[in-house]
């Protein structure tokens, strides 16, 4: 494709622009398996070094908390099957597709090779067709929360939405802290869904696929307002994903305030109190609660966000309202449990060999209609954006200068934010997704390590990434 002139580009203002956006043969209108499946957790953990599994993507009726749902999904659930498994295991996920479409899966945050059956996100799975995807966790991977889902280019936003994400957890020195050992440990997937009466998945809109496509009905682990226990002046260690497509969760807990303990990549240095946070498209976070309250029931709560700016048409007015995704409950006291004070050292990365500058926008491509942009340009499968030298380290400057939010994610390797329009991170991370505001600039330092190959870097609302808003970054060995 030829570059695009970035004077031509016009601010979406008017709906039919995008009339052209409209998803043809979307998954929501094609014919449904009367299967019935009933929903029950499933963990596979990896045994004497190796996980084996049979992992296939369905669409069919199953339960959506007290609903009856005809969604994608993973081995029959919602959220798919959590794995776990330690550094240096052999994963082998032999895979079906029992789709009406193409698929694959990525397996976001682990820093696995990229080529090969493994984190490839240019494999094509047909409907019908079975692959085998194995892979090696190194030795030296950190502990931490990741996770699965489709990723081929075109139809990852709908097949997310439809359900399909599971966790992928890696156990290590983390979890061998006597305190979060002592915790009691639970997980918390965040989905959100658009179902009609009959549970069958609602058509999007064109205008909320522009923005990202969001569903009323959210769920946790694949419920409507779960239950945690909690003993009294326990820890609870809750461990967030948001799987969903578009929606952002600004999370807060009655009464309490929490400790961060790690994000995307890993472990913190050390606790850090929040009283709310916010969970873009494929962030994690792991938090510690402190039972010392008055024994009761708590409301995990979303807090109203923004995350679309003014002149979008008056559209995704936020909920006003704070919503309950979870309920905490005290139970029967256990001796106290005190906070760790100490985790695992994030060390800093050495200066960069290179610093790029990435602009995150969108717009019209005259002829084409809209089209979400880095650097001007839209995705192209077969042009390489981005080439980059294993074993070097490059900052990227992530400018949005648009009037969306985008929470840009890079594949393969964590980074550690730098500074945000000037103003220094107060603590250091490991992260795979990073919020960049409107207006904002987000300094990030990324570390191209182990592995060569190719592989990509979007916007982690689905929706733009399937519009355009993602780009080819070649690791050169
Ligand atoms: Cu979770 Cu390329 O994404
Ligand atoms: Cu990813
Ligand atoms: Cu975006």
């Amino acid at each position: 494709m030829k570059k695009i002139n970035r004077r031509k580009f016009l601010i979406l203002s008017s709906s039919s622009a995008i009339a052209t956006l409209i998803t043809q043969c979307s998954i929501a209108n094609t014919q449904k398996n009367k299967h019935f499946f009933s929903s029950y957790p499933q963990i596979n953990h990896s045994q004497n070094g190796i996980l084996e599994i049979d992992l296939t993507a369905n669409f069919h009726q199953i339960n959506l908390g007290n609903k009856q749902a005809y969604l994608l999904n993973y081995n029959g659930q919602i959220p798919g099957p959590r794995l776990e498994a330690k550094p240096g295991d052999t994963i082998q996920i032999n895979f079906t597709n029992n789709l009406p479409q193409p698929t694959n899966i990525h397996y976001h945050g682990l820093h696995i090779p990229i080529t090969g059956n493994a984190d490839n996100v240019f494999l094509h799975i047909p409907p019908g067709d079975r692959l085998t995807y194995q892979f090696q966790i190194p030795e030296n991977h950190p502990a931490g929360m990741f996770w699965y889902h489709p990723h081929l280019h075109g139809l990852v936003a709908e097949q997310l939405f439809g359900g399909l994400a599971g966790l992928f957890i890696v156990r290590g020195d983390l979890d061998e802290i006597p305190e979060i050992k002592a915790a009691s440990e639970q997980f918390l997937v965040l989905q959100d869904f658009a179902l009609d009466q009959q549970g069958n998945m609602l058509p999007s809109q064109e205008l909320s696929i522009m923005t990202g496509r969001e569903g009323n009905l959210i769920t946790a682990n694949g419920q409507f307002n779960p239950n945690f226990a909690i003993p009294a002046q326990g820890l609870l260690r809750l461990r967030i994903l948001n799987a969903s497509t578009s929606r952002f969760y600004r999370l807060s807990l009655e009464e309490h305030s929490f400790y961060l303990i790690a994000t995307d990549g890993g472990a913190l240095a050390k606790p850090i109190e929040m009283s709310e946070l916010l969970l873009t498209p494929g962030e994690r976070a792991d938090i510690l609660i402190q039972a010392n309250r008055e024994p009761g029931k708590y409301s995990l709560l979303n807090l109203p966000y923004e995350r679309v700016g003014m002149g979008m048409m008056g559209r995704n007015v936020p909920e006003s309202q704070p919503q309950v995704l979870a309920t905490v409950s005290y139970e029967t006291k256990v001796a106290a449990v005190p906070l760790p004070t100490k985790l695992i050292p994030v060390p800093a990365l050495p200066k960069p060999e290179k610093v790029r500058r990435f602009q995150m926008n969108h717009g019209m491509i005259p002829g084409q209609g809209m089209a979400f942009l880095f650097n001007g340009e839209s995705y192209q499968p077969k042009r390489i954006d981005t080439q980059v030298q294993l074993n070097t380290v490059e900052d990227w400057e992530l400018i949005n200068t648009g009037i969306m939010d985008h929470p840009f994610h890079v594949h393969t390797n964590a980074f550690q934010v730098l500074s945000r329009n000037g103003k220094p991170e107060p603590y250091r991370a490991w992260k795979d997704v990073v919020l960049v505001r409107p207006g904002e600039k987000v300094l990030i330092r990324m570390p191209f390590r182990d592995f060569a190959g190719k592989t990509v870097y979007h916007c982690h609302i689905l929706d733009h990434e399937d519009l355009g808003m993602m780009g080819n970054l070649e690791i050169k060995a």
